[in-house]
């Protein structure tokens, strides 16, 4: 099968959660999934499953865990991973996909809303977690954080050949617009093909200033889910998965991990409008245009 493709592979009901999994191809092996919860509450716990997993396996294969997190709702569906049983959270590392530029206590901070959610109530050594640096003009924010991802040993943060980072496991969470991190439909950090980290200046989606992984460094990532449940995202997830836009127009299309896993965590709602019969009957290259 051509890269670029996507086929159907597998579909088989999980174990408890009312939860469908749909597995594809798009470089040759099963290295995609769909996975259909019947309920949004479901789907947070299928989502916290996942973590605690990658967390378990990283951990044995490295001795770390990086976990790197979006803004948005996604944050509030990760909350019953404070209460799973033994983890080692010591060995944790948390990045920031993307961040807006105020400081930590902002109400628009996605530092905050994760602390508040998440990384108040567990172990976390505070040195490892990477925070934006607050008070810098946007690009030095940028720079600054790339700095520090730079910095990291390989025993916590691999690189690839290419010398872009292997992040454990990346969660996006995704706009009505299609964008994922604060990767904007036809906006020149979109389209990056190098870099880690970029300044965004004028983001269409309030705050305007935000600094973003690249779709570079996004892709080179052992494990990327993008997560979206409930109604309101059912027109996006139907055009991204379904219908073939021009480069840079969908930016969440463009997620593709060149050597790792993709997985996209839905909910019956906002799965509502999928046609996943006809991806399963088969062998339409992906995005399918059906
Ligand atoms: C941000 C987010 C952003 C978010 C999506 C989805 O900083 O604004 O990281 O990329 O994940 O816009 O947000 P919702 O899940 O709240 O719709």
């Amino acid at each position: 099968m051509a890269s670029g493709t996507i086929a159907p592979f597998s579909t088989s009901k999980g174990p408890g959660l009312d939860v469908a999994i749909h597995e594809f191809q798009y470089q040759g092996e099963a290295n995609a999934q769909v996975v259909v919860y019947a309920t949004a509450k479901n789907a947070a716990a299928g989502l916290a499953k996942s973590v605690t997993e990658a967390a378990a396996a990283a951990i044995k294969a490295k001795g770390s865990f990086t976990l790197v997190l979006s803004g948005g709702s996604l944050i509030n569906m990760l909350s019953s991973v404070a209460e799973a049983k033994g983890v080692d959270f010591s060995k944790w590392w948390v990045f920031w996909v993307d961040e807006r530029n105020v400081p930590h206590d902002s109400p628009d901070s996605n530092y905050k809303g994760c602390q508040e959610a998440l990384l108040g109530r567990v172990g976390i050594p505070a040195e490892q977690v990477f925070a934006i640096q607050e008070g810098l003009p946007v690009k030095q924010a940028a720079v600054n954080y790339e700095g520090r991802l730079l910095g990291l040993p390989p025993s916590v943060l691999p690189r690839t050949p290419d010398s872009l980072p292997v992040f454990d496991l990346i969660l996006l969470g995704i706009g009505p617009d299609g964008h994922v991190a604060s990767l904007f439909p036809n906006r020149p950090e979109t389209a990056a093909t190098s870099g880690w980290v970029l300044p965004v200046s004028n983001s269409p989606k309030p705050p305007p200033e935000r600094i973003t992984f690249t779709m570079p460094a996004i892709n080179a990532a052992k494990e990327v889910v993008v997560v979206a449940v409930g109604d309101s995202k059912a027109e996006i997830v139907q055009r991204v998965l379904e219908v073939q836009a021009l480069p840079g127009a969908l930016p969440a299309q463009m997620v593709r991990p060149s050597a790792g896993k993709l997985k996209w965590v839905l909910d019956s709602f906002s799965a509502q409008e999928l046609r996943l019969e006809d991806w399963e009957a088969g062998g339409k290259a992906f995005p399918r245009n059906v």
